[in-house]
């Protein structure tokens, strides 16, 4: 989850009117026959018939696919509802990572590849599920020994290696809580978190590498625990070689315990609602939010979206480019797959090391069948230039996936027809951590897809998008995207602040859950996101949705980024700011932004012409990659930055956009 803006700490506010959506996207492309043959839902119909099910009886519905799991004991009901707080499968008893792991070490699968590992410097190790329930068994022993009992949250700090989703499945199977913190997250956030989660134990890496360099974890674990009284112990793994100090009696190798460890492990039998971790997501102010997920409920969401959305078959090689860090790690680079008995590329390092055809090469090399990857990544190849694409074979590949923020139209034409060579469908997905798995996405053997939308709720979510009175919009009117009924891998509530959780999603629209997007559904029925709430913009009246505005600069010839923000404006009520990066090969004069101009006039309408137009060489984006437009917005109404930066990637790029206003 982002650190970032669009999950404020602060209490949504809906503006008073509706939504202007105006940009109108034609372009549809029907799932290939040759990929619906043999799909898990190879047709609309499919998808609508298991629509009306889920929709006429969910616990039915959710039943059935909870029916798939292994059990200890099973559920007595599938819900009990008492708005806002929700109890899936109330009396069973079950364990994630047994189902995770043992069911598969128990079937033919126990030698199949579960985790297929590349280093940046290009090493690799491939654990089979065999020897990654040995590993995790092992693990869990070590937090038996170090005194972690069912309940107890664990802190995690650890770059994208395959011990990280060891310590994350050894914590689930005694039942422990895990609380991953992304590693490139300062001190003070590591210790912001602990402290809020009060957190036993943190396991650590001595670094971890980034772009050809190594940044000492341990070092700044020593320095978050001065302020973490409840720490008790300290796992570091050896991998980089960084120099450390361990402390006695707190600081331990993981090697040496791992040593000493047995490779069985009994799977601790948790109740349903047994929490399974907290993740954090900080907004740009206040205080961070600990978003609480529970065993059972995550375990049915994750592996159905996952195969389902997937497509997922056993000979498939699967590459989720997220940070496990991050919610789409969670539900999608770890438990999804591992529950599903897949196949999963996990790739340490960054897309651009050591140059930009990193991610081309290692589908090539690994024959990677699903790509699953975000638009900022994917804008960033584009400018980039093709040719660090097309010189690979990319034939492997057969179906794309993209999320975290809207895919600009542009940008999802490239993909389809670069990357995906007109072959593969494109999965656009949209949750949140919140939601715990994906709610609205193609089914890629089934549904239509167009550039730019997310299509169509899942069976058994209830997504609308309704006026500021919570009446449903008409279609192509703009709103406000709400859940109306509760699903199994919901957040339960702020890590130890219900009110807060019951102000922020449940308080805007009573009787439903706020997600504080902006959205339409079109008159298929497909919903578009338009942003955060926070993000859209009152121009003269009219509300406009800031991604559409940089979708439509983005796709224009000489534009690679672009990020719109308003700033007050005394005769419109607010102003247009556009920061736009160019590709390589031009340069920003006033033709161009005149020429920018008019085409956002021609794409959108007069309305939507950027006030103005500053050339940035970059955009300040969170370490998940995602824009800040809260520093954007301080840039362009005052110059200068006074709010919190510590979640920025890269500090050069404020620099540059201080100087950039528009001559
Ligand atoms: O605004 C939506 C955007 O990302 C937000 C959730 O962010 P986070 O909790 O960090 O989770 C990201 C990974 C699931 C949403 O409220 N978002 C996410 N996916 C999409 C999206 N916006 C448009 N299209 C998407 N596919």
């Amino acid at each position: 989850m982002a650190t970032d803006e669009t999950t404020s700490n602060k209490p949504q506010t809906v503006p008073e009117s509706s939504i202007s959506s105006v940009l109108s996207e034609k372009r549809k492309f029907p799932p290939p026959a040759e990929f619906a043959k043999n799909a898990h839902v190879a047709s609309m119909a499919d998808y609508e018939r298991l629509y009306a099910e889920a929709d006429a009886d969910p616990d039915t519905y959710w039943g059935g696919l909870a029916e798939q799991f292994h059990w200890f004991k099973k559920w007595e009901s599938v819900l009990e509802w008492n708005s806002p707080y929700a109890k899936w499968f109330q009396g069973g008893k079950t364990n994630i990572c047994y189902n995770a792991l043992d069911v598969h070490v128990n079937s033919w699968r126990k030698n199949k590849a579960a985790i297929i590992w590349e280093g940046e410097e290009g090493d690799q190790r491939v654990l089979t599920y065999g020897e990654l329930h040995r590993q995790v068994c092992k693990f869990a022993n070590v937090l038996k020994i170090a005194g972690i009992r069912p309940g107890d949250r664990v802190a995690i700090y650890m770059g994208m290696v395959p011990e990280l989703i060891i310590a994350v499945l050894a914590c689930a199977r005694v039942g422990a809580v895990h609380n991953v913190i992304f590693a490139g997250f300062s001190a003070h956030a590591i210790s912001e978190r602990v402290n809020d989660s009060r957190a036993k134990m943190i396991i650590c890496a001595d670094g971890s590498r980034r772009r050809g360099s190594s940044i000492n974890l341990k070092n700044i674990v020593d320095e978050a625990i001065v302020n973490t009284p409840s720490v008790r112990s300290v796992m570091v793994l050896k991998l980089t070689g960084d120099t450390v100090h361990m402390h006695d009696g707190m600081d331990h190798w993981w090697h040496d315990l791992m040593g000493l460890a047995s490779d069985e492990c009994d799977p601790v039998e948790v109740d349903s609602e047994h929490p399974l971790f907290v993740l954090y997501t900080s907004g740009s102010t206040g205080k961070p939010k600990g978003i609480l997920h529970t065993t059972a409920g995550y375990m049915v969401h994750a592996a159905s979206s996952f195969k389902y959305v997937f497509d997922i078959k056993d000979e498939d090689i699967y590459f989720c480019t997220a940070d496990v860090g991050w919610i789409t790690g969670h539900t999608y680079m770890a438990y999804g797959p591992l529950l599903n008995g897949a196949t999963i590329l996990m790739y340490e390092g960054a897309p651009n090391y050591p140059q930009w055809d990193r991610f081309w090469d290692i589908i090539n090399r690994h024959k990677v069948t699903i790509l699953y990857t975000a638009p900022t990544a994917i804008r960033a190849f584009i400018r980039a230039g093709n040719e660090w694409v097309t010189k690979h074979n990319l034939n492997s590949l057969r179906l794309l996936g993209s999320v975290g923020e809207p895919i600009n139209p542009d940008v999802w034409m490239w993909y389809h027809k670069v990357v995906g060579q007109e072959r593969c469908p494109i999965v656009d997905t949209w949750w949140q951590t919140e939601t715990g798995g994906i709610m609205v996405s193609p089914l890629p053997g089934a549904t239509p897809t167009k550039p730019g939308t997310a299509t169509r709720p899942l069976p058994g979510i209830a997504v609308d998008v309704v006026h500021k009175d919570g009446t449903p919009c008409e279609a192509n009117e703009g709103g406000y995207l709400v859940i109306k009924k509760p699903w199994p891998s919901m957040l339960r509530t702020i890590y130890g602040d219900n009110e807060r959780y019951e102000k922020t999603y449940w308080s805007e629209f009573p009787g439903m859950y706020f997600t504080g997007d902006g959205a339409r559904k079109d008159d298929d029925g497909y919903i578009w996101i338009m942003g955060r709430v926070d993000d859209v913009v009152n121009v003269s009246g009219h509300r406009l949705g800031t991604s559409e505005v940089e979708s439509a600069l983005v796709s224009y010839e000489a534009v690679a980024e672009a990020a719109v923000v308003s700033r007050p404006d005394e005769i419109k009520g607010n102003a247009l700011v556009a920061f736009v990066t160019l590709k390589d090969e031009y340069v920003g004069d006033m033709k161009l932004r005149e020429a920018l101009r008019n085409h956002v006039a021609k794409e959108i309408g007069p309305i939507a012409k950027p006030d103005e137009i500053r050339w940035a060489k970059g955009l300040p984006k969170t370490r998940s990659g995602k824009i800040m437009r809260r520093l954007l917005r301080e840039l362009a109404t005052s110059n200068e930055i006074k709010g919190d930066v510590s979640t920025l990637e890269d500090f050069g790029v404020l620099e540059n956009l201080r100087d950039s206003e528009e001559d």
